[in-house]
């Protein structure tokens, strides 16, 4: 794609007090001792991960595939809402486009969003022929839901709430099939620690460190001519979150060192109703899904009143910013750390059947919700933005792709719509496996020579991964001012001057550094934006102000490994009156 930041308006003003930002080329990490060859790497193991691998490995010789855990340990398990999709004859793509678009609160790209809903139906329908059991009526037809943002019953589920888990397992049993094919190579515990770039800037593989045995084991490198990066979100940059512990930013963090176009990561969705498990809870926390009040359960605070009603005409299915936002407002009002999700009146038969996941993790944890207010606050739940890409998933670096939750194609704007996120992983993941064939066959990809990037490389010990999560909390959560920000800005800076030869080179330690880095560029990218829209939300400028800010915030690092940071307007897209 064409590196949108080149065209984009520097914003100097603001950005000044960024100048100095700057990060590192690589992580500290010992040299290679083992090489291994493939077309394409393909790093993550997701929806997007595994639709890319299964796809290329029938139009490429050799498709690699690494994951940091185990196969099936990454978000996609814990997707529990489902996947939308027009596949009722009643609804269309044009209807769940715009209902895309008012979630995005006006940045999304139209024919991002056009792509994912026109093609949605079809890769839903290939899911099912592989085998992923939905949710189906007596007819066998697929059972539709709703949730926030959505004006009819669009979203597909399984197993109730485990949407992502069926998904997961069905990709998962078509991957053990071929698995012993020469055309696929399948590696776990394999933690990709840089991209590998050639003289030209081109990536040309990935520095990874693996858990292993035999040559396969400790730093080795993978060259390829193409890398798809489907590493997923940076949940972890925040003390609760509903991500899984794997969800630390590795991919945006390598790609943003190898010098690829972010963009948009002020777009942090906080998810409204995560089950509140008290003050200083960390780390992954229990989602209670959107789903449940797409059902009928509906939001109170302490006094029994029902908020939602008053504040959007679509009430407790609003858009999801718009109801996190909501309790935000509403425990502030009343003194309280959250208020109530109420689904009493739904019964134990009806919520043990659609809900039995969620059920049986809050009674693990004490409550009942056939019989008790289920305390609620948001968390930190979706990065909306990531590595910019075009509508083939390339990023703004030759041989650099990205798809899902790592990425930034547009789709999501301000704020994802519900259960697009799967939806989106499918349908780019798909792209890409067309694109990357066409492009080795018309010779546009050819295998390169790894060369340095110059610069120092950096780390940052991991016993400073809790204070670089409380610092992002702190000031650059879910309501931000440039004040809390520029604290933590300062904060986060100091941590990244301590000196390195405390940190031992090892995963915890990688991974700590890609938060690190990850949270001054996105603490940097929200400090420009002087504006609420969306998961951004700022104390000091609490309106959405199109004037200045219908567009897109990019960040790249340079060659001198200053982080640039620069804004790029983009005309109204299709929208409605939102409070
Ligand atoms: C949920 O089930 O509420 C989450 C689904 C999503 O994040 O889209």
């Amino acid at each position: 794609m064409a590196d949108p930041h080149a065209a984009g308006q520097p914003i100097t003003a603001r950005a000044e007090v960024f100048e100095g930002l700057a990060v590192p080329p690589r992580l500290v990490a010992p040299a290679p001792g083992w090489v291994a060859r493939a077309d394409v790497v393909v790093v993550g193991s997701g929806i997007a991960g595994l639709t890319a691998a299964l796809r290329l490995r029938e139009r490429v010789d050799k498709v690699l595939l690494v994951t940091k855990t185990l196969l099936n340990e990454g978000s996609t398990e814990w997707a529990q809402g489902g996947i939308a999709a027009a596949l009722d004859p009643a609804d269309s793509p044009e209807a769940h486009l715009a209902d895309t678009l008012v979630a995005g609160v006006g940045v999304c790209d139209v024919e991002a969003v056009r792509a994912l809903v026109t093609e949605g139906p079809d890769r839903v329908r290939e899911l099912v022929a592989l085998g992923a059991n939905f949710d189906t009526d007596a007819d066998g037809d697929l059972k539709l839901t709703r949730e926030g943002g959505h004006h009819t019953d669009r979203i597909a589920h399984a197993g109730g709430d485990a949407t992502g888990k069926e998904i997961s397992r069905a990709l998962i049993e078509q991957l053990r099939r071929v698995q012993d094919d020469p055309g696929i190579e399948v590696i776990e515990h394999a933690l990709v620690v840089d991209l590998l770039t050639d003289s030209s800037g081109h990536v040309c593989g990935v520095t990874l460190h693996v858990i292993g045995e035999g040559e396969i084991d400790g730093i080795g490198a993978a060259h390829a001519r193409a890398v798809v990066l489907a590493t997923g979100g940076l949940g972890q940059i925040y003390s609760s979150t509903t991500n899984p512990p794997v969800a630390t930013g590795d991919g945006m963090a390598a790609a943003l060192r190898a010098g690829a176009v972010l963009a948009d990561l002020e777009f942090v969705q906080f998810h409204p109703t995560v089950l509140w498990l008290g003050e200083g809870s960390t780390g992954q926390q229990p989602l209670i899904s959107e789903a449940v009040r797409g059902e009928g359960a509906f939001l109170v605070d302490i006094d029994g009143v029902r908020f939602m009603k008053d504040v959007h005409p679509m009430a407790d299915l609003a858009p999801r910013d718009v109801v996190a936002r909501a309790i935000v407002d509403r425990m502030a009002q009343t003194g309280q750390p959250h208020v109530f999700l109420d689904a009493r009146h739904l019964g134990k038969d009806f919520l043990e059947e659609r809900f039995p996941s969620i059920v049986r993790r809050c009674r693990e944890l004490g409550f009942d919700p056939a019989s008790d207010l289920l305390p609620v606050a948001p968390a930190q739940h979706y990065a909306s933005g990531g590595i910019r890409t075009d509508l083939d998933g390339r990023s703004s670096l030759d041989g650099l792709y990205a798809c899902g939750e790592v990425s930034c194609t547009g789709v999501h704007g301000a704020n994802r719509l519900a259960s697009n996120s799967l939806l989106e992983g499918l349908v780019f993941a798909h792209r890409i496996a067309d694109d990357i064939p066409r492009r080795i066959e018309a010779g546009e990809l050819t295998p390169g020579e790894p060369a340095e990037r110059p610069g120092s490389p950096g780390i940052c010990d991991s016993k400073r991964r809790v204070k670089v999560q409380r610092h992002m909390t702190a000031g650059s959560g879910p309501v931000r001012s440039a004040e809390s920000m520029l604290q933590t800005a300062e904060r986060l800076g100091s941590q990244a001057a301590k000196t390195p030869t405390e940190a031992e080179p090892g995963p915890r330690t990688w991974e700590t550094t890609n938060l690190l880095h990850i949270g001054q560029v996105l603490t940097a990218m929200a400090y420009v934006r002087e504006e609420s829209r969306g998961g951004h939300v700022r104390s000091d400028f609490p309106q959405r102000d199109d004037l200045r800010f219908l567009g897109n915030t990019y960040a790249v690092r340079r060659g001198d490994g200053r982080v640039g940071l620069s804004f790029v307007h983009v005309p109204e897209q299709v929208e409605s009156p939102r409070t």
